[in-house]
């Protein structure tokens, strides 16, 4: 029903959107204060996106926004009309084949309760795409915005590593 907040009837003001995400256009008739976050995980049915503390601050939502890397609960969906998302899951080359930063993530144990992950890994994929061969200090400096409660960043930074190795392999 009409709900209301100390006297004030509540406007619910919604504006038509479409968003690319991993390649598939989403329409949608959004809540103007939605974040891109919200958008991503209620609008495009992608859960791979986190929502931590929802203030810009552990990088848990981090996704490409036209191949930037944001922090989705920053944004607002408004915002993101007509551009280009992608999320973790838009990260899998072909169905079933896991990015080589997701494959190093396994293979060196660098994800423990696996909340922060998606956010690191779009980070990480964002800073290797401008630094294909970093070091481990890049790599260090490249996570000072995503928060890891379990800790786990030094198996991150050789993942990171093993990944940019191969992926600079894959592109000889
Ligand atoms: Fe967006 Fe924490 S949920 S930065
Ligand atoms: Fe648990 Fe990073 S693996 S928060």
């Amino acid at each position: 029903g009409d709900s209301s907040a100390g006297g004030f009837p509540t406007l619910k003001m919604t504006r038509h959107i479409a968003v690319r995400v991993n390649g598939r256009d989403v329409t949608s008739a959004v809540d103007v204060r939605k974040t891109v976050a919200e958008f991503i995980r209620e609008d495009a049915a992608l859960t791979g996106t986190h929502i931590g503390c929802d203030l810009g601050s552990c990088g848990a939502c981090t996704v490409l926004m036209n191949d930037k890397a944001v922090c989705a609960c920053l944004v607002l969906a408004v915002q993101a009309d007509g551009a280009e998302l992608i999320t973790i899951e838009g990260l899998e080359e072909a169905p079933n084949r896991l990015h080589p930063l997701q494959q190093a993530f396994v293979e060196h144990d660098a994800l423990q309760c696996g909340f922060c992950t998606p956010g690191v890994i779009m980070n990480l994929y964002a800073f290797l795409k401008e630094n294909p061969n970093p070091d481990a200090d890049d790599v260090r400096t490249a996570l000072v915005g995503n928060l890891c409660r379990c800790g786990g960043y030094g198996n991150m930074v050789k993942a990171v590593l093993a990944a940019a190795a191969r992926m600079r392999v894959a592109k000889e």
